[in-house]
């Protein structure tokens, strides 16, 4: 059974639920599906030592990694203060996402007019940075 973008949109929706963004009060949740068809999740944990806070599919991705994923198919990234708004992931992680993406990597988040697209991390972050092979 393939996973399904509302299955994964509703996903990244609980676990922002359990975001800790005490300074922000931005909550973010991210949902990813991997090669091996797992969803894994991440939220927000922000720290009192600001700089140390991490993002949400940060923790998305280090769940997938732990458990042998090694390549995401879809990530559906939400976020917003009391209700979503819009929220496209930071340049660190898109180049994070990058890591792990392909051409056929589909990022899926609320744009500015308040509605669900769809993205290439290529569109997102075109000329990525790769070690020379
Ligand atoms: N945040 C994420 O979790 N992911 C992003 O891609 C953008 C920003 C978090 C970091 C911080 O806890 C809060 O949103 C406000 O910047």
């Amino acid at each position: 059974m393939s996973i399904s973008d509302l299955q994964l949109i509703e996903t990244a929706k609980r676990a922002r639920e359990r975001a800790y963004a005490r300074y922000s009060n931005f909550k973010v949740g991210a949902a990813l599906s991997d090669e091996n068809d797992q969803i894994h999740i991440g939220c927000n944990v922000e720290n009192e030592t600001y700089p140390l806070g991490s993002c949400a599919e940060d923790g998305a991705i280090a769940a997938m990694v732990v458990t042998g994923g090694r390549r995401i198919v879809t990530i559906a990234i939400v976020g917003g203060y009391d209700e979503l708004t819009a929220c496209t992931p930071c340049g660190g992680c898109r180049q994070r996402i990058a890591e792990f993406a392909d051409e056929r990597t589909r990022i899926l988040m609320i744009d500015e007019s308040g509605d669900w697209t769809e993205h290439t991390i290529d569109s997102l972050l075109p000329s990525s940075f790769r070690l020379p092979d």
